[in-house]
């Protein structure tokens, strides 16, 4: 099956195996640790919170400094939800206690419902894991995946996080470039995709809408994709965290609706971003019964349950008005417009890709110094939190992420002193 596919050449020049990620200035020093494990070693704190941690230093120092680092956007989560909170903390007599490992049944019903009406077959309750925010989800997915040596596919540039969680799996992340189309937005590449398969490659992680790109993946390509994997023992993990933030009236097209990749997919959504509940940390992930039984372990011996209060609140988000997610989209677009605006007074430093959905956007620089110098030059000469491209990925070299999800005039004061510091190059 895998040969009649051709299967590429692990020395393939095509395909970069990632073995050490560039970090800046928080790798955990080992020399009082002589025996740390050695998942740890080709694992570093993301780059995106290294960044954080940097423009917070600064701060701390006194320095004026905004961020377009951190992927946050910057409304609440909505009156609704913190009055359901406060009630149920009045009257819900065990709310300070575990709930069942798998989560309240009533919050899985009400996800096996969405579910079943966003991918248009049956869910049952029993492929629901209530889970502490779609990172766990993801992380828990690849740890049950993934033997030592084993291969993961990543769209590239990809989400930085995926990574280490592949690094801590002991498993080798493949890189496949995504296609910088000025035009369509950044594309799979679906025939380099079929060719970096090898029987080594366990799962392909499809992110949609895209972190750090801004891309909203094309529905062919997917299905193309999808078309490829079908049949095969490759797992396909869904990360649908932004599924509800794109522009321009252009459709996401969930991988995951087609059926038969199924039982071989595992979605890992979230509440963080739509309803402004980054902190609440909750989500979910769904898969088919016998895997989520095995992944029940290692959520047994991680965490014991998602935090009672949390499952709470998502049932007042999830049952709530959805007026909000429109505006919440609406207030992003306008962000989105705003800093494109920005970007095109620039066009001899930055070149982009005008993002579809989620809010990032991955603009290329047009100066000759490698990312991780590039995004310090903006945070310790113009004051302005980025994210280095490098930390999404080889193919995110040359390039910065810049968040868009907090406020237009954080934009227009960041793209100020950016400006101000080009005048003097
Ligand atoms: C692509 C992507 N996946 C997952 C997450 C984690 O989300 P959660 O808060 O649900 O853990 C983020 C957060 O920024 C993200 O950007």
């Amino acid at each position: 099956m895998y040969r009649s596919m051709g299967i590429p050449k692990r020395q393939d020049p095509q395909i970069k195996i990632v073995t050490n990620r560039s970090v800046l200035s928080t790798t955990g020093d080992s020399k009082y640790l002589p025996e740390l494990a050695k998942r740890l070693q080709n694992t570093s704190v993301s780059v995106i919170k290294e960044m954080m941690y940097l423009g917070a230093q600064e701060q701390a120092l006194g320095k004026s400094i905004v961020s377009l680092g951190v992927g946050l956007p910057f409304y609440p989560a909505p009156k609704h939800i913190h009055d359901h909170v406060k009630k149920i903390l009045d009257e819900k007599p065990d709310i300070d206690k575990y709930t069942l490992l798998i989560g309240l049944p009533t919050l899985r019903k009400i996800v096996a419902d969405i579910s079943r009406k966003s991918l248009g077959f049956p869910v049952s309750i029993d492929e629901i894991l209530i889970t502490p925010g779609s990172m766990a989800a993801l992380f828990y997915s690849l740890l049950a995946l993934v033997n030592p040596g084993d291969e993961v596919i990543l769209p590239s540039p990809y989400f930085s996080s995926n990574a280490e969680q592949v690094s801590i799996a002991e498993g080798i992340v493949i890189p496949v470039p995504m296609i910088e189309d000025k035009t369509v937005g950044f594309r799979l590449n679906v025939p380099a995709i079929k060719k970096a398969i090898s029987p080594k490659t366990k799962a392909i992680v499809i992110n949609n809408p895209q972190n750090p790109s801004g891309a909203v993946y094309v529905k062919e390509d997917l299905k193309e994709l999808a078309d490829i994997l079908a049949g095969t023992n490759i797992y396909v993990i869904t990360d649908e965290v932004y599924d509800y933030l794109i522009y321009d009236k252009s459709e996401c097209f969930n991988i995951a609706s087609i059926q038969k990749l199924w039982p071989k997919v595992i979605r890992c959504a979230s509440l963080s971003k739509k309803y402004g509940m980054m902190g609440w940390r909750i989500g979910y992930l769904h898969t088919n019964r016998d895997l989520l039984m095995n992944i029940l372990k290692i959520h047994d011996a991680n965490i014991v349950c998602a935090p009672h209060i949390s499952q709470e609140a998502a049932i007042a988000a999830l049952t709530g008005p959805q007026d909000i997610v429109k505006h919440h989209v609406e207030w992003l677009a306008e962000n989105r417009d705003a800093i494109c605006k920005r970007l095109d007074n620039l066009p001899d430093l930055f070149s982009y890709v005008p993002p579809k959905g989620a809010y990032y956007v991955f603009p290329k620089y047009n100066l000759n110094i490698n990312s991780i110098e590039m995004a310090k030059k903006l945070l310790y000469e113009a004051g302005v939190v980025t994210v280095p491209g490098i930390g999404f990925g080889p193919d995110g070299e040359y390039h910065l992420r810049m968040s868009f999800g907090s406020s237009v005039s954080d934009i227009n004061n960041a793209f100020d002193r950016i400006e101000k510091l080009w005048e003097k190059q």
